[in-house]
């Protein structure tokens, strides 16, 4: 288990234990967060599920592979640098205590 919050464009926050071993975007679904759609189920084809990780977790996140870069040109709210793609992003303990912040448009 890993704690995750995904902070609301207008301040609100979901804070929720999530499973190790889920993406970020299945864990995201399971906890009723706004604006994750997660359209494809995670295959890379949709950009529903763009998160901007907390400056503080961009190290253990990583950077996105290529596919997921190309895709992120896609999303609906602007891309930023800490932008990722959650579908892509295994929750595991190192994660734990992990912020997102879900965009909008
Ligand atoms: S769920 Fe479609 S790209 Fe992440």
């Amino acid at each position: 288990m890993a704690t995750v919050t995904w902070r609301m464009a207008d301040g609100s926050e979901i804070t929720a234990d999530v499973i190790n071993g889920n993406t970020l975007m299945e864990s995201a679904l399971d906890n009723d967060v706004p604006r994750i759609f997660g359209d494809c189920g995670g295959s890379l084809a949709c950009a529903t599920c763009h998160v901007v990780v907390d400056d503080a977790w961009i190290d253990k996140c990583g950077s996105p592979g290529e596919e997921e870069n190309d895709l992120l040109e896609m999303t609906d709210a602007p891309r930023q640098p800490n932008s990722r793609l959650s579908c892509q992003i295994v929750v595991s303990e190192d994660l734990d205590g992990l912020v997102v912040n879900v965009p909008e448009p």
